[in-house]
């Protein structure tokens, strides 16, 4: 299976206290889609800081990036009455 993931976050989140694993100490988890460590940020985001708005991007397994032009999904679809 192939899964795109279009997400606008570019940093992780802090877990709140009570969120956190006693054991593990400070985790955040990834918002930017990008980690090897899913859920967890393992600080792949770097490479996202230079991203320009509006633009859509896609990494490979390498991590090389490209940009591609907007991706229509099945919900677009329906929310413009084209189902
Ligand atoms: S937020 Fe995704 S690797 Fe850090």
């Amino acid at each position: 299976m192939t899964r795109l993931v279009e997400l606008e976050a570019n940093g992780p989140r802090k877990l709140e206290p009570s969120d956190i694993d006693d054991e593990k100490g400070d985790v955040a988890v990834c918002q930017c889609g990008l980690s090897a460590e899913l859920p967890f940020c393992d600080g792949s985001h770097r490479a996202t800081s230079d991203e320009e708005e509006g633009t859509t991007y896609v990494y490979d397994d390498d991590g090389e990036r490209s940009v591609v032009d907007r991706i229509v999904t099945h919900r677009d679809r329906v929310d413009d009455g084209h189902e």
